[in-house]
């Protein structure tokens, strides 16, 4: 998502980036944190960060919940401080996945996974230490950095001649480059008012895990077939929500933010794929 965001620093020349990582800023170190924001006059901050190894959460809820809720309090705190906006992405994983129509932001949340927990743990950090604050959930995240289910899939396509996909858990993908513009066009908006509101994006559409993956083998080509399986077959150590599509309505309405929809921005994705050789 940070590597996104860096790569429209250029489009977005009315801002003056400040990239940092974990080799530079552990966000669980709160002297650290407030000696690097203090150090530079900062408006905004975009909070990329996070533990998101959904499956191991399951065996580190400590280190999970650390990263995600106690990093998260203490980006918080110094935001509210120093009179710095925050913007924080969540997750879908925050719903349980028993509704049967896209998610609202008023929805309740009930999480199946300790990611799922820390994440909510981390939205509650946020709004208890900031008065000037948005979090946005989102699902599914694809790009052309870092591991994500696009690259598994032609990676496994080359490998394999089948392979099976569940069906039965539907959502929405998110190619953080559609993420990365929508949070530079709300920043853009941001006004000095105290604020507290949650926003759900993704891209636009719903689709099975099996649908997406069908998807990715055709648009690149790869003769790999997909067979459809249950979630019961492969299970995993952490449940997911067998439906998490999101409702974009109000981040679209409040921020006039037009959204592609999923199967346009793979095809970008697997052309910057296919076109470059990226550090993950
Ligand atoms: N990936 C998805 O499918 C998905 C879906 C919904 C929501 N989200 C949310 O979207 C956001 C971005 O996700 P992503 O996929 O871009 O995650 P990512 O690729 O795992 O990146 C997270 C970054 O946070 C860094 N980090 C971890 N602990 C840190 C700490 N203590 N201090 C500073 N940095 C730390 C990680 O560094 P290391 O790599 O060195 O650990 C990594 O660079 C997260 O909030 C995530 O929860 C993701």
């Amino acid at each position: 998502m940070g590597s996104e965001i860096r790569k429209l620093e250029h489009i977005f020349t009315d801002f003056q980036f400040v990239f940092t990582d974990i080799k530079e800023l552990n966000l669980l170190d709160f002297t650290a944190v407030e000696e690097f924001i203090s150090k530079e006059n900062f408006s905004l901050c975009l909070n990329c960060a996070a533990y998101t190894a959904v499956d191991k959460a399951e065996d580190e809820e400590e280190l999970a919940m650390k990263v995600n809720f106690e990093a998260v309090e203490n980006l918080a705190k110094v935001c509210e401080l120093y009179k710095i906006f925050l913007v924080h992405v969540s997750t879908d994983y925050v719903f349980n996945g028993e509704m049967n129509r896209p998610y609202i932001e008023t929805d309740s949340t009930s999480p199946n996974s300790v990611y799922g927990w820390s994440k909510l743990k981390g939205e509650e950090a946020v709004f208890e230490n900031t008065s000037r604050a948005i979090i946005i959930r989102t699902s599914w995240l694809c790009s052309a950095f870092g591991n994500n289910f696009v690259k598994t899939m032609l990676r496994l396509g080359k490998e394999r001649s089948e392979l099976g996909v569940v069906f039965d858990q539907v959502g929405t993908p998110t190619f953080a480059a559609d993420l990365a513009t929508a949070m530079l066009k709300i920043a853009q908006q941001i006004d000095s008012k105290p604020i507290q509101e949650i926003y759900h994006f993704s891209n636009e559409g719903a689709v099975s895990w099996y649908d997406f993956a069908k998807a990715i083998m055709e648009e690149s080509g790869l003769d790999c077939i997909v067979n459809p399986i249950e979630s019961k077959d492969f299970p995993t150590k952490a449940k997911r929500p067998f439906y998490s599509v999101l409702n974009k309505e109000k981040i679209k309405k409040d921020f006039n933010i037009e959204i592609p929809y999923w199967r346009d921005s793979l095809r970008i994705v697997l052309k910057e794929i296919s076109r470059q050789v990226l550090p993950n």
